[in-house]
């Protein structure tokens, strides 16, 4: 049930991108929040579409027979992955920040003055600007949770204070993209709907590390991106059923009324859609290989990621305490090793001599990829006031092994 050393180099392996060599050695990638690579399934996967059924959907000849059939069978994968039951309540799209903005101009149809949103100051800005803008056309009003600034985590006390019998919706992310820390969402999406608010979750950050199940966090809505978890670049919305009913969503005329067609407006990227499907059943093998006893997909993305996530914990607890020996290096996120259950292993930090730009200029020159910035999380920057230079972006996901990170600390350790 562990994912190994062993297990881990076999996996690797999958992944021709890792093989990259930088500074003499395998380059190290913690580049996973802004994009995961891709095992070979994946780009065969594209490939295979491409060279085998490419054509449009619903039509009566072979290829484009073929092509709905394998494009159900991904709206299927990617039910599983979500823990959905409907596989219908899945639509593809080109990316989260798209179709976010799609579903906030159709929600925001029905709101007016005096209706209330509730957002976070954890978010990235996908998850933020488009209910803003949609709330400011409706006359509407915003109202937004702080964070505790010292570790970066959402003030839950807070956000149950704003959320009220006005309030229409809850928006909130899964876990954070720069800080990596963790919200309740179950608990957030009860209090949503014991006010009789809409969820809607931003599992873009979360998708790599943890097992999404969209019954058990009780949302309305969740998105996620396909490019963040092994695959390609593909957006993916679920909703309720009834919701993605009777909402009316910015559609053509011709294009199907019916789900999921109703919510996937033009024609879609087929070939990385099953992509999509290839990085799903990547995750679903692992979980196999390490539990055999798990004989459906569900099943086996539950044991892969309850190996995934003890992996990944072991691998954060080495860089929060090597970087805790670092005295130039401010960690901008939880820390405590008691709450360390409550963060994923994606750790931002500041140098006291040094700006993220530089820094990450002097991690590349020692082959080693991370982002500097904000990551668009910018209600979380401003906040804790790291604009405009923001900050470095140690991102683990479970192809980093623990020889990497100590390899990073030992380079920060001699800048
Ligand atoms: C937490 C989070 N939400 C949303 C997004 C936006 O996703 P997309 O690039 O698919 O629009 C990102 C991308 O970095 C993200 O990390």
């Amino acid at each position: 049930m562990q994912l190994t050393d062993h297990k881990v180099r076999e996996l690797r392996s999958q992944f021709p991108a890792l093989a990259r060599q930088a500074n003499g050695r395998e380059a190290v990638f913690l580049d996973g929040p802004a994009g995961t690579q891709v095992p070979s399934s994946v780009i065969d996967a594209i490939g295979h579409y491409l060279k085998t059924c490419n054509a449009n959907c619903h039509g009566a000849f072979d290829t484009s027979v073929e092509s709905d059939r394998l494009l159900d069978s991904a709206h299927q994968g990617v039910a599983d992955f979500l823990g959905a039951t409907d596989k219908d309540c899945i639509a593809f799209g080109p990316n989260m920040t798209t179709m976010t903005l799609a579903l906030s101009r159709a929600i925001g149809r029905s709101w007016k003055q005096g209706d209330e949103m509730v957002l976070s100051g954890l978010e990235h800005d996908a998850n933020f600007t488009p209910w803003m803008l949609a709330a400011e056309d409706a006359g509407a009003t915003v109202r937004i949770a702080d964070v505790h600034a010292d570790d970066c985590t959402l003030n839950i006390d807070d956000l149950q204070s704003k959320i009220n019998e006005r309030t229409r919706l809850v928006a909130v992310g899964c876990a954070s993209n720069a800080s990596g820390s963790v919200n309740p969402v179950a608990e957030i999406c009860s209090m949503a709907r014991e006010v009789g608010a809409l969820s809607f979750l931003d599992a873009v950050h979360y998708a790599p590390h943890d097992l999404i199940d969209v019954e058990r966090f009780g949302c309305d809505f969740l998105a996620c991106s396909a490019y963040k978890f092994f695959g390609p670049h593909v957006g993916i919305l679920y909703g309720r059923r009834e919701l993605l009913e009777s909402i009316v969503p910015y559609k053509l005329r011709p294009s199907p009324n019916e789900l999921p067609g109703r919510w996937m407006t033009g024609t879609q990227n087929h070939e990385c859609i099953m992509g999509t499907l290839a990085a799903v059943d990547y995750i679903a093998q692992l979980g196999k290989d390490l539990q055999a006893t798990a004989t459906n997909r569900r099943d086996s993305l539950i044991a892969a990621y309850s190996a995934i996530r003890a992996y990944e914990r072991e691998l954060c607890d080495v860089l929060l305490d090597g970087l805790a020996e670092i005295d130039a290096i401010k960690v901008w996120g939880i820390t405590d090793p008691s709450n360390r259950a409550n963060r994923l292993p994606t750790v931002s930090v500041t140098h006291s001599r040094m700006s993220p730009k530089q820094l990450a200029k002097r991690l590349n020159d020692a082959g080693i990829f991370a982002w500097h910035g904000n990551y668009y999380a910018l209600p979380l920057t401003e906040r804790i006031g790291v604009e405009p230079d923001g900050m470095v972006r140690l991102g683990l996901v479970h192809y980093n092994t623990r020889e990497e990170v100590e390899y990073l600390l030992s380079v920060l350790a001699a800048i």
